[in-house]
């Protein structure tokens, strides 16, 4: 150090000179690991490890949240530092192989409930960033994991090694030749971070994504994760950008479909904090993923008039019509009688929830109801299942007639469902 020799109001002005810039040196040493954990927080929202490491009510990344699949219930595991039930204890070798090839704990090999094979393609860069956030801003929580109840043979989790080997493609992720960077982003975020996959590609009959048939709609629960590949009938091509900006901002899209269930947990925990670059690089590569068409005739979001319409009329006059009657009864006050909506009710007719080639997401939203965050706003329809709390609640028989209802008069009318249909999707909604 310079010896300075100055009177004494000098000195401390230079103190504080030299100790402001003592200051702001100090934290930029540390800056480089928040700034890392903080592009690790960005990762971990686009990723959305949140929406599944966290059980209703419970605390962040603590586990527990229940993912029915067709061969049982798996638990998601707690990935807080805590030392004892959580990650605190893995080694960043040990993080990076369970985030990207399913391998956790002395080669415990991880269900694909975790989409360990949408991440495998995660850079190297983001995985040090999303290691940093889970050590040091992520609050560790002693919690004990809940056994899954997964049924034989998949029950054997070795059995996960084949698995892997026909549906694991472990390189990192490479923008392709003649690909613009937007368009790489995109892809990076909707196949990878995002992992839209996992729910809109319709899986193999060993469970593995259907890569040929990429993103051209499948059932995830009691739910249908609908096509969302540039067919024109079958796909999203009728939504416009703004549609697709405001629907994966807001998780609704005016007079196409609104997001409920595990979309709307997607839209809630992960989209609607992206950059609006990376919402525009999103759409920018749906735009080029393969046409895929299916069975529709007609567009989902094409159904319905705003004009009164004949089934209206008739249940109106027909007292014997109990779908009618419950329709009256239980939705118009927010749908409004036509169906149209009104303010934040949104219209049953246009509508991809009615219009589609089956009552899934229909039935769903009445057993479950809506809620979802967007902004300071909350958006909310009761259930009318199990979970009602505000409602009277409707019978698997209530839900078939007021669905039929709907579907003849504002949806697809070629579609119609009895009180079986809804048992079976009340049945898939409970772990
Ligand atoms: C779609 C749901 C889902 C998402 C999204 C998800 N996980 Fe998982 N994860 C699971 C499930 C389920 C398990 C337990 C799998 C098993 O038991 O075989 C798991 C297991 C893990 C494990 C192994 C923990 C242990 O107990 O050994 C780690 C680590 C992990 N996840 C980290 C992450 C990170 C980091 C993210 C975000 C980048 C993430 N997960 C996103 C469902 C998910
Ligand atoms: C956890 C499962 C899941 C994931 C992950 C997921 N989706 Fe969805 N998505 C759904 C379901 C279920 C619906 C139907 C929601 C409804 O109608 O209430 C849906 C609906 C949509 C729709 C509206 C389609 C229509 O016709 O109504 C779009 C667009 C969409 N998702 C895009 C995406 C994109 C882009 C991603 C990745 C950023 C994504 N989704 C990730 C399950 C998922
Ligand atoms: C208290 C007002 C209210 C009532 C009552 C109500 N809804 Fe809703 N409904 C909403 C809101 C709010 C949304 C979601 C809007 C959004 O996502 O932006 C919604 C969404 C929907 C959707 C679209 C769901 C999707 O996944 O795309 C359907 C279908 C629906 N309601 C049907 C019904 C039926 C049938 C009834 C009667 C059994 C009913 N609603 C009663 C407010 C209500």
């Amino acid at each position: 150090m310079r010896k300075i020799s100055t009177s004494c109001s000098t000195r401390v002005a230079i103190c504080l000179v030299a100790c402001s810039a003592l200051a702001s040196l100090l934290p930029k040493a540390q800056a480089a690991d928040v700034t890392l954990a903080e592009k690790g927080r960005y990762i971990a929202t686009a990723a959305d490890c949140l929406a599944c490491h966290t059980a209703p009510g419970g605390k962040p990344f603590a586990g527990g949240y229940p993912i029915i699949t067709p061969v049982g219930t798996i638990y998601s595991t707690n990935i807080t530092p805590a030392p004892k039930s959580g990650i605190g204890d893995y080694t960043k070798t040990e993080f990076f192989d369970a985030v990207r090839r399913g391998i956790g704990h002395n080669g415990k090999r991880l269900y694909p409930a975790m989409p360990y094979t949408s991440y495998a393609a995660i850079t190297n860069d983001d995985m040090e960033a999303l290691y940093a956030f889970f050590r040091s801003e992520v609050a560790p929580v002693e919690q004990e994991n809940r056994p899954d109840n997964i049924r034989f043979p998949f029950s054997i989790r070795s059995g996960m090694a084949l698995w892997n080997w026909l549906y694991l493609d472990t390189r990192t992720f490479q923008p392709r030749p003649g690909e613009t960077s937007q368009v790489a982003r995109g892809r990076y975020l909707v196949d990878h971070l995002e992992h839209c996959g996992t729910c809109h590609t319709p899986r193999t009959l060993f469970m593995g994504p259907a890569n040929g048939r990429a993103l051209s709609g499948s059932v995830v629960g009691a739910w249908y994760a609908p096509n969302i590949t540039t067919d024109k009938i079958a796909g999203i091509a009728d939504w416009t950008d703004s549609d697709l900006r405001n629907y994966l901002t807001s998780g609704h899209a005016m007079n196409k479909g609104q997001a409920a269930g595990p979309m709307a947990e997607v839209v809630t925990n992960s989209t609607r904090f992206l950059t609006p670059d990376d919402v525009d690089a999103m759409i920018a590569y749906l735009r080029e993923v393969s046409p895929i068409a299916s069975k529709e005739k007609r567009s989902r979001t094409s159904y319905g008039s705003t004009e009164p319409t004949e089934d209206i009329a008739r249940g109106q006059t027909n007292p014997d019509d109990r779908g009618w009657k419950i329709f009256s009864g239980s939705c118009a006050s927010c749908h409004q009688a036509q169906g149209q909506g009104i303010n934040v009710y949104p219209s049953l007719t246009h509508n991809s929830a009615t219009g589609s080639t089956n009552a899934r997401n229909l039935v769903a939203t009445i057993l479950t109801g809506v809620e979802r965050q967007t902004g300071e706003n909350a958006v909310f329809m009761p259930a009318f299942g199990p979970g009602a709390l505000w409602v009277n609640r409707l019978s698997d028989q209530d839900i078939a007639d007021v669905s039929n209802f709907i579907l003849k008069a504002f949806g697809n009318p070629s579609v119609q469902i009895d009180a079986r249909y809804v048992e079976k999707r009340r049945a898939e909604l409970t772990p």
